[in-house]
């Protein structure tokens, strides 16, 4: 039993597990040029919030080291274009474009552009090895708010795919399990690309969780008929306010936690908080073509020219969030104050 990974940088080569082939096949792609980096994430080959933006930091990186001119600034133009390329791959997990923010301020502190290169590649490798260890932390912390709690429910995948490790939501699981202490995890399927079906069950099975699988329509059946004790979630997007963005679903599940009066954790890194942006009302949400709904695969289930809406995201109001996990520690409301605090 071992907590899966997703990205591996190896021999100077970008290495991703393609989740879209999750669980019945595991490949591992080579990804050698922004270009690929650019078709992974919007694919969703690479997905979740923290491995978005470690993948986007390396894409970046790799553009970088192709870019023939000397003159650091026609270099630093050209990667510019890279950073709005990759910027708009999908709008609404701001890692992508905190990683990516990350890298343009190194290579601007830079004097040569063979310096830049190298700089990238190393910020990249950081970011990287950085959230591994970020991911423990909310893991642990998470795991001291769980203490008591057996039946706990999740969506989407906020795992250790979805990040270099542990994931943000899982992690507790995952560490959990490496200390004896044994969860129930409630896994909703996630309509409508299912990573909650194909992502979370995966992972868990993998490093040995008890995980059940139920449909996302379950939810509010199963937390009186099984006694769920807890929800927690990841996040994509956290607002200054709190408010959070994450897979769509988050936010039934966040007013269900209140009517049975359990609580609703959201675990997330700082690389997640946006505090540029007062509330949720501000966070772009994707929308993701039409095809996810009106087909199972290649299966239509829908008449044809159904109009669809297909929101991949929702804000979940930080009024509904008894607390947010992160790795310097569990912030609980006031959240305008809380957050601002522990920056
Ligand atoms: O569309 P996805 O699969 O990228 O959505 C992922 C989520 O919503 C996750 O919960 C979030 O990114 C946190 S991942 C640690």
């Amino acid at each position: 039993m071992s907590v899966p990974t997703s990205i591996k940088w190896e021999d100077n080569q970008l290495i991703i597990l393609d989740q879209q082939k999750l669980p019945h096949e595991m490949v591992y792609l080579t990804l050698n040029s922004i270009e690929e980096v650019f078709d992974a994430i919007v694919k969703l080959k690479v997905r979740g919030a923290p491995a978005i933006g470690i993948t986007a930091a390396y894409g970046l990186a790799l553009g970088a080291s192709r870019h023939e001119t000397e003159k650091l600034d026609d270099f630093l133009e050209l990667l510019q274009e890279d950073f709005r390329y990759l910027g708009s791959s999908r709008p609404t997990a701001v890692n992508l474009f905190w990683a990516l923010e990350r890298l343009m301020s190194v290579a601007h502190s830079s004097t040569s552009v063979n310096g830049a290169k190298t700089l990238l590649l190393e910020e990249a490798i950081k970011i990287h090895v950085e959230d591994e260890a970020t991911c423990k932390k909310i893991g642990e912390f998470g795991l001291s708010l769980l203490e008591n709690r057996r039946r706990v429910m999740t969506i989407c995948n906020a795992g250790s795919i979805a990040t270099a490790k542990y994931g943000t939501a899982l992690a507790p699981f995952h560490l959990g399990a490496e200390k004896g202490k044994e969860f129930d995890v409630f896994a909703c399927e996630t309509r409508p690309v299912y990573q909650g079906a194909r992502l979370t069950v995966w992972e868990l099975q993998q490093s040995g969780v008890p995980v059940t699988l139920i449909t996302d329509s379950m939810a509010a059946h199963t937390i009186h008929s099984k006694g769920i004790e807890a929800i927690i979630v990841g996040a994509d997007r956290i607002a200054a306010n709190g408010d959070t963005a994450n897979k769509i679903g988050t936010l039934g599940l966040a007013i269900l936690a209140k009517s049975y009066n359990i609580p609703f954790y959201v675990a997330a890194p700082f690389s997640t908080f946006d505090l540029s942006i007062d509330s949720g009302a501000q966070i772009p949400i994707e929308e993701r073509n039409s095809s996810e709904i009106t087909h199972l695969g290649e299966i239509a289930i829908a008449p044809e020219n159904t109009k669809v809406y297909n929101p991949a995201f929702d804000v979940t109001p930080a009024e509904y969030i008894t607390a947010i996990i992160t790795e310097k520690g569990i912030i609980k409301p006031d959240y305008k104050e809380n957050i601002a605090k522990i920056q």
